[in-house]
């Protein structure tokens, strides 16, 4: 069979056998009529990790930032986000199209800004201005190679937006890989903020999921919020099984795609015109900038996708690799004998195994 090594996503990860067990026993009840004891305690258990009040099971990630950003605001108010965030960039334009928001950028030193800089795109109250009421940080932050906010810099941000009276959200998709890159709780990380978002469907492995956690009276408005974006949902506790399994099992271990991460940006930089990047606080994401070898992004793709490695890509000489459960210490070894055959010029041969 071809080998495949997919390092597009850590959203490739597949189910674990003890998560397709849970599903298959889970008991479940209709939720909208708050009737799944499954899903409930998947909140109960999400939202007391992160230190909130509340919590609320999302279909996805996206939908969640977007149920975050209509329960903190109204349309005609402003948000502030990091120049390259995903909520800013990759989200369909849903903060302007859904939730009626107009934005300003900041950009961030490896997309973490600081107090100072939210303090300087913040305009006085005057009519022809639009009153800022949120803003939002990415921890980690997937464009700027998976870089990780620590909770001091966390507190000085929501400390200078809560003297000016604005709320912060937090999209933490990956919020669980910059605590165990940190060595920290995750509460350290999550508790200054109003409200976040996390993901069970990237590195952690589950199906499908993402959660959105703050106080009662937030959740009780994202709740209103998920119903006008249509995600009210009957069994659920089905996919909130393979969630707790994620959030009970799948944390500590992502300590290992961290290290498979290191290990390839490592042999990758050994290589003459090729530069793997992480952030100076890294994670699971590394920029490759293949641009030194005279190769573009799409001629990287060509040649690694012969050998079944995949890629996402960041042109017009850059790819994105995002490390998870299934790329193992022997597929960094693979990876780079590819690469080392494509700088000999060397016909690149489809791998076994
Ligand atoms: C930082 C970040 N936020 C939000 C999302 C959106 O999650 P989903 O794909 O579940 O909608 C992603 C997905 O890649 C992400 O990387």
């Amino acid at each position: 069979m071809e080998r495949i090594v997919d390092l597009r996503s850590d959203t490739q990860t597949q189910p674990t056998d003890q998560m397709r067990q849970a599903m298959a026993r889970a008991v479940v009840g209709d939720d909208v009529y708050g009737e799944d004891p499954t899903i409930q305690r998947l909140q109960e258990l999400a939202a007391a990790k992160v230190g909130h009040e509340a919590a609320l099971f999302m279909p996805t990630g996206t939908m969640a930032n977007t149920a975050a950003l209509m329960a903190h605001t109204h349309p005609g108010e402003e948000v502030i986000f990091e120049e390259l965030a995903h909520l800013f960039n990759w989200e369909a334009g849903t903060y302007a199209n859904v939730a009626g928001l107009s934005a300003r950028t900041v950009r961030g030193e490896d997309g973490i800004y600081t107090a100072d800089q939210l303090r300087s795109v913040l305009r006085p109250s005057n009519p022809h201005f639009p009153p800022t009421t949120l803003a939002c940080i990415e921890n980690t932050h997937n464009n700027h190679a998976g870089s990780v906010w620590t909770a001091a810099e966390t507190q000085a941000v929501c400390d200078a937006a809560h003297e000016e009276g604005i709320k912060v959200h937090l999209d933490g998709a990956r919020v669980f890989n910059a605590a165990i890159a940190l060595k920290v709780d995750v509460k350290e990380l999550t508790k200054p903020v109003d409200s976040l978002m996390f993901c069970f469907s990237k590195g952690l492995s589950a199906p499908v999921g993402s959660i959105l956690c703050g106080s009662r009276e937030f959740i009780d408005r994202a709740y209103r919020m998920r119903k006008r974006l249509g995600g009210a949902m009957r069994q659920v506790g089905v996919l909130g099984a393979a969630a707790i399994v994620a959030l009970e099992t799948m944390v500590e271990r992502l300590a290992e795609d961290h290290e498979t991460a290191r290990l390839l940006e490592e042999g990758l930089n050994a290589f003459d015109g090729i530069q793997a990047h992480r952030a100076s606080r890294p994670t699971n994401i590394l920029m490759v900038d293949v641009g030194g070898a005279g190769w573009t992004t799409e001629q990287l793709i060509e040649r690694w996708s012969a050998a079944g490695i995949r890629c996402n890509p960041r042109p017009p000489t850059s790819v994105r690799l995002v490390t998870n459960r299934h790329f193992t210490p022997e597929d960094v070894t693979y990876v780079l004998d590819v690469t080392r055959d494509m700088v000999d010029g060397k016909a690149v041969a489809a791998g076994g195994g």
